[in-house]
């Protein structure tokens, strides 16, 4: 029971890889845990290729929204990896610790829907350089690589939905 609490006490990352790790012995007398887990894991593996069956076998391609965005985490995720990282690590903001990308921040910011959310990605605001292209003036823009149109709009979705649910860790495609 006291491991079973510390566990949902956990909202970190680290802490819950802890838990992954003490879940093989500690819970191997409650069956009901590993079987959840279990669970989880089948499903995150099904998912694209049930996305690719539906993707197929549907002559009208009809993808549901919450389905697309289970394959385009993963690209949003190596964008935010290239491109955000160094500054939102986490969701967090090593420059100005009150502009993080959880939600609390963006929506006492102004930075809380979508649109918001690329208009800062693409044009930069204060200290975060824009990544648009067409990013003007040249003083406010990444001096590295710009970002496509589509690509800011998926970091836009991908930011939108890790703040929605507390920056979880997004496992990596290479596993
Ligand atoms: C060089 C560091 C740096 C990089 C790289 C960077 N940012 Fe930022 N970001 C900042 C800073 C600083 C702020 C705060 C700007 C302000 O409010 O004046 C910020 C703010 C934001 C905000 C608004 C957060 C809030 O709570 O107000 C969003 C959204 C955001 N960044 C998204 C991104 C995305 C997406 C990328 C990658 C394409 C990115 N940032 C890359 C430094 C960076």
């Amino acid at each position: 029971m006291a491991l079973l609490s510390v566990v949902s006490g956990c909202s970190n990352r680290f802490c819950c890889v802890l838990a992954k790790g003490n879940g093989k012995e500690g819970y191997g007398h409650d069956p009901e845990v590993p079987m959840k887990q279990k669970h989880v894991r089948v499903l995150t593996k099904l998912a694209p290729s049930l996305v690719a069956a539906l993707v197929v076998l549907s002559p009208i391609s009809n993808t549901p929204v919450s389905v697309g965005q289970t394959i385009d985490i993963e690209r949003g995720a190596s964008l935010f990896q290239k491109a955000c990282i160094g500054c939102h690590d986490g969701g967090g903001n090593i420059i100005q610790p009150g502009a993080t990308l959880f939600t609390k921040d963006l929506e006492r910011n102004g930075v809380d829907t979508e649109e918001e959310i690329y208009r800062v990605t693409y044009f930069g605001k204060g200290r975060m350089p824009g990544f648009g292209e067409n990013c003007t003036p040249r003083g406010q823009c990444t001096f590295g690589p710009r970002l496509q149109e589509d690509e800011i709009k998926l970091l836009a979705e991908f930011v939108r939905l890790q703040a929605d649910q507390g920056w979880p860790s997004i496992p990596s495609t290479e596993d």
